[in-house]
């Protein structure tokens, strides 16, 4: 564990996610409508183009998925509206709350069993038996042991079963944005500033972030055989405006050809996607 998160613990993480679950301001129409969760999907995939590629929901047609930190359900529901009987896990009581409503809007519940658990022991909540897709994306850097989540997901993975999860890169645009901004340069206090300004919401208790080097090992080290990785997604928006859901990009992105902004955004992208096998 790194120092920067050595005194926090899941009660920390819970109590955070549970004060403000993720993407819950993503629309400003009546929370639990079915015009609220629209809204919600098109501004989570227009400001993440990149995860209905990265998930390849139509191919889990028919299979069982196992999703870990489904928050408010915007990926759960794409799994399960594809045809896939999914497991959707998360820590806040609050974020299933709202997925649960989510699944009954649009008539998804019986596609989807919701159950509040912690990854880190997940055995204890939900029976290990193999699932063809165990996915979480954004979740594991939040935990404050992600070796003991990751080992703890290794077995819900059978010979053919495939791992997708997205975990954050440390080499990005933001964390160079963030250490030359608000960090002033305290490179050796680093993981707490990411920490600080990792989420819409400040002060996220955990935040750990990865090269592809570091992301192989603690996969390997748990279990895993990577197979594919990628970086991807720079957030190009002024915040005074994206908080009003308008969109206008930060003047050097804006000045930017799109072609060189996609080549940054694989380059020095937020998001490290791995996708990965048993070992
Ligand atoms: C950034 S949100 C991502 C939610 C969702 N995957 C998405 O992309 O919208 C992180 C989620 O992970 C959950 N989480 C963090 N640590 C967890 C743990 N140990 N076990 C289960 N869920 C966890 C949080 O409660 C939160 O809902």
């Amino acid at each position: 564990m790194a120092r920067a998160f050595q005194d926090r613990s899941v009660d920390d993480v819970r109590a955070y996610w549970n004060a403000r679950p993720c993407n819950i301001r993503h629309s400003p129409k009546p929370l639990g409508t079915k015009e609220y969760f629209d809204e919600v999907e098109q501004r989570k995939y227009f400001v993440e183009p990149h995860i209905p590629g990265f998930a390849e929901f139509p191919s889990w047609a028919g299979k069982r998925v196992l999703e870990v930190g489904c928050g408010i359900g915007t990926d759960t529901m794409n799994f399960a509206r594809a045809g896939a009987k999914v497991t959707a896990v998360d820590l806040s009581s609050e974020s299933l709350g709202v997925a649960r409503q989510r699944a009954k809007v649009f008539g998804l519940e019986d596609r989807i069993d919701f159950v509040e658990a912690n990854a880190e022991q997940l055995a204890d909540f939900v029976p290990p038996r193999p699932y063809d897709l165990v996915y979480s994306f954004g979740v594991l850097h939040h935990t404050p042991d992600p070796a003991a989540a990751l080992r703890s997901l290794r077995r819900y993975l059978g010979p053919e079963s495939m791992l997708k999860i997205m975990m954050y890169y440390r080499w990005s645009w933001k964390v160079f944005w963030l250490l030359c901004t608000e960090g002033r340069f305290r490179f050796w206090d680093l993981d707490r500033i990411i920490a600080r300004s990792s989420e819409a919401q400040s002060g996220c208790p955990v935040t750990y972030s990865y090269s592809r080097a570091s992301l192989g090992q603690l996969l390997r080290g748990t279990g895993f055989e990577p197979r594919e990785m990628f970086v991807d997604h720079i957030f190009p928006w002024r915040i005074s405006e994206y908080v009003r859901h308008e969109y206008r990009k930060v003047w050097y992105f804006e000045a930017m050809p799109e072609v060189t902004f996609r080549w940054l955004e694989q380059q020095a992208g937020w998001h490290l996607c791995a996708t990965a096998g048993p070992r």
